[in-house]
């Protein structure tokens, strides 16, 4: 997950793998093919077409066409395809397309600014403002947003300028037993075969300024767009990808890392699992809940089973111990360094007591977050928290709640209809105030006790009782509120915004208190971490800081590879394969026409000799997370052999130590795709928009 920075210094190794291009020519991020390459926020993707076209996965489209979906007009079930540009849906108000313009190293500035104040809390604030600051000025000319990230912990700052793009349209989405064939038993898994793709386009105003969707917005011109791959791709093949991996904890200290493995993996998938439960059992009485709630279904089957994933590989790898190793000698050469090592061994005792006094409250931030998240209830909070920032300068706002924030918001609270249903929430709130009563007595939070009345089922049935006569169900109540005043909130009926109002001030609390810890991390996760840096610097090992949403550059090879059990893995799956495991059943209900072709050995030109059939997905040893889903895969030239879509099961535990041997990436090929949109949900409007020569 090299930044791009680092190209330089990676130039020889690229080359080395078999990268034909320049590494020069990678270097400059808005030319070819950087420039292509785009962030979805939460996923990867790129431009295909000089007409704004996009393709990522159609995990990453699940959301939009979750939206654009009703139980009679399904499009997750039976896909779409938009044969004319007018015929494109809305990907929701809140899609964007944010398309990299600079990057600027900001450290200095950002470094003297909190390195100035003493208190912690002032450290927070400190950064605060100068993020504030430094984004104002960075946001002057329209239509560019901005966003500062910090790399190891704070060592470094950087602030990335992007054109957000707010008119996304949904062009394409295969079925959903094409898209998501294999669905949740075979996610994380590999063999796979799933045409985990789909298509966008990105639209501006009629100057060719971002602006929010209106039927006059037009296509969006790239500067530059990637061409499908004009060679085969075939094993021990150089493959590169671009994207936006989300997060990994590489570096985190042996303590966090238990605290990780031993509560919060577990916790978490315990609860998601329960959530799944809850809705799946509503929904088989009205399909309309399973439609709303799918999305949120899908996320949580998909976190839930790469934390387990992750507890097993844990285990393989002997992760706990060989964290506490690591750790062990960078300290033992820290303490060798005499005042030079000082720094990082001091840094690093701090971190280890944060840690544990983020553990002290984990039950109940955990809970009390998740109470407040989704819903009504988290319509009301947003609102009345924007409420009480909205009687501040813009300027010294809380960041989140400024003038810029407003559109995203507004996004949310609107498209919140097609994702909430009253009685589904209810049932979820009725879960979290559940969990919230079984928390110890030091541990609850008095606002909420005050407003529950109670700890037993009689008081949850009365809050929830009281809750359900709230308006907020309403996007049209919910948006008449977004400009109300704090005063007027305050004199609301509405039983969300009272609760809301209830419990702002135990959020701001812990709000405050987070702040605290992050305004001591500040300053000692980046000394501690120059330690750990000169330490792998000293033992010649390569030095990349975690993800952190932020454009990062993996590259390898096409590789196959052999599980535990000894079963050797081919890197690419093909078509008899899809048949082989279809069953009639979803999730392996693949489409008939889609059997017949292969059937029918229809390859339509897409064949590989070496497989003699058409490759479906394909294995390689790249370096991704969560995030990079819809990432472009490239060939040595540059161009265009697949998407990334998932990593293997045993890859998942690479978030914490990173295991070479049993880590690959799952990529869709190019090839598939294109067969897909010829032979079994066909689109040759858009296969002529790619350069896909006319088929004979
Ligand atoms: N596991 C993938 C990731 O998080 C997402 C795959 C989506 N497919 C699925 N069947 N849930 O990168």
């Amino acid at each position: 997950m090299w930044v791009p920075q680092q190209l330089p210094e990676i130039s020889a190794p690229l080359k080395k793998a078999g990268l034909k291009l320049n590494a020069k020519q990678l270097a400059d991020l808005t030319g070819d093919p950087m420039g292509a390459v785009v962030s979805l926020g939460g996923c990867t993707a790129s431009f295909v077409s000089p007409r704004g076209l996009v393709v990522t996965n159609h995990h990453c489209a699940y959301g939009a066409i979750q939206l654009n979906s009703t139980a009679q007009k399904n499009l997750m079930r039976d896909g779409f395809n938009a044969a004319t540009p007018g015929e494109e849906l809305s990907a929701g108000p809140a899609s964007r397309i944010y398309v990299l313009d600079s990057i600027q190293d900001v450290t200095a500035q950002v470094k003297s600014a909190i390195d100035e104040v003493v208190e912690p809390i002032d450290r927070t604030h400190a950064l605060e403002t100068i993020e504030k600051r430094l984004i104002a000025s960075c946001e002057a000319e329209a239509g560019y947003g901005c966003e500062l990230y910090s790399f190891f912990g704070g060592a470094t700052y950087r602030l990335f300028r992007r054109i957000e793009i707010k008119d996304v349209r949904l062009v394409y989405a295969p079925p959903g037993s094409v898209g998501n064939y294999g669905g949740e038993v075979d996610n994380w898994m590999w063999p796979r075969h799933t045409g985990d793709f789909s298509f966008y386009r990105a639209y501006v105003g009629k100057d060719g300024k971002p602006a929010e969707y209106s039927k006059d917005n037009v296509p969006y011109q790239p500067k530059r767009y990637l061409k499908l791959a004009d060679k085969p791709l075939g094993e021990g093949d150089f493959v590169m990808v671009a994207g936006y991996p989300g997060r990994t904890s590489r570096y985190a200290l042996a303590s966090d890392f238990d605290a990780t493995a031993n509560w919060t993996y577990p916790t978490t998938s315990a609860h998601y699992k329960n959530l799944i439960a809850l809705v799946e059992e509503t929904a088989k009485k009205d399909p309309e809940i399973g439609v709303k709630y799918a999305s949120s279904v899908r996320g949580w089957q998909n976190t839930m089973k790469n934390y387990d994933g992750q507890l097993e590989g844990f285990k393989r790898i002997g992760a706990a111990q060989k964290k506490r190793a690591d750790e062990e000698a960078v300290l033992a050469w820290l303490r060798t360094r005499g005042a030079q090592g000082a720094p990082a061994l001091a840094a690093h005792d701090k971190l280890v007591t944060l840690g544990e006094s983020a553990i002290a409250h984990r039950q109940r931030d955990f809970v009390f977050g998740q109470l407040r998240r989704g819903g009504a209830i988290s319509a009301a909070s947003q609102l009345y928290r924007f409420a009480l920032e909205r009687d501040k300068p813009d300027a010294e706002r809380e960041p989140g709640y400024q003038q810029r924030d407003l559109p995203s918001v507004k996004a949310w609270l609107e498209q919140m209809d097609r994702r909430y249903d009253p009685r589904m929430d209810r049932e979820l709130q009725a879960y979290w105030l559940r969990e919230y009563v079984k928390l110890p007595a030091g541990e609850r939070v008095a606002e909420l006790d005050r407003w529950l009345g109670g700890s037993d089922e009689k008081a949850i049935k009365r809050g929830l009782d009281k809750l359900a006569k709230t308006k907020l169900g309403s996007g049209k109540e919910r948006l008449a509120l977004l400009d109300a005043s704090r005063a007027s909130l305050d004199k609301s009926k509405d039983p969300a915004i009272q609760f809301a109002k209830a419990l702002m001030p135990a959020a701001l609390r812990l709000e405050q208190d987070a702040k605290i810890i992050e305004g001591e991390t500040l300053t000692a996760r980046p000394a501690y971490l120059q330690g750990v840096i000169d330490y792998r610097k000293s033992k010649k090992q390569s030095v990349y800081p975690d993800a952190n949403s932020t454009l990062r550059i993996t590259f390898g090879n096409v590789k196959a590879y052999t599980k535990l059990d000894g079963s050797k893995q081919a890197a690419f799956t093909k078509l008899e394969e899809v048949a082989a495991k279809a069953t009639g059943q979803a999730p392996f209900d693949a489409p008939a026409n889609l059997l017949e072709a292969i059937a029918d050995k229809r390859y339509g030109g897409l064949a590989d000799k070496r497989l003699k059939s058409v490759p479906v997905n394909f294995l390689s040893d790249l370096d991704i997370t969560g995030g990079n889903s819809g990432s472009p895969v490239l060939d040595g030239e540059g161009k265009l052999v697949g998407l990334a879509f998932d990593g293997n099961w045993e890859s998942v535990s690479s978030n914490w130590l990173f295991d070479p041997t049993m880590t690959r990436m799952i990529s869709v090929d190019q090839r598939y795709m294109r067969w897909i949109m010829q032979e079994v949900s066909p689109a040759p409007q858009l296969l002529t928009e790619l350069g896909v020569p006319a088929k004979k």
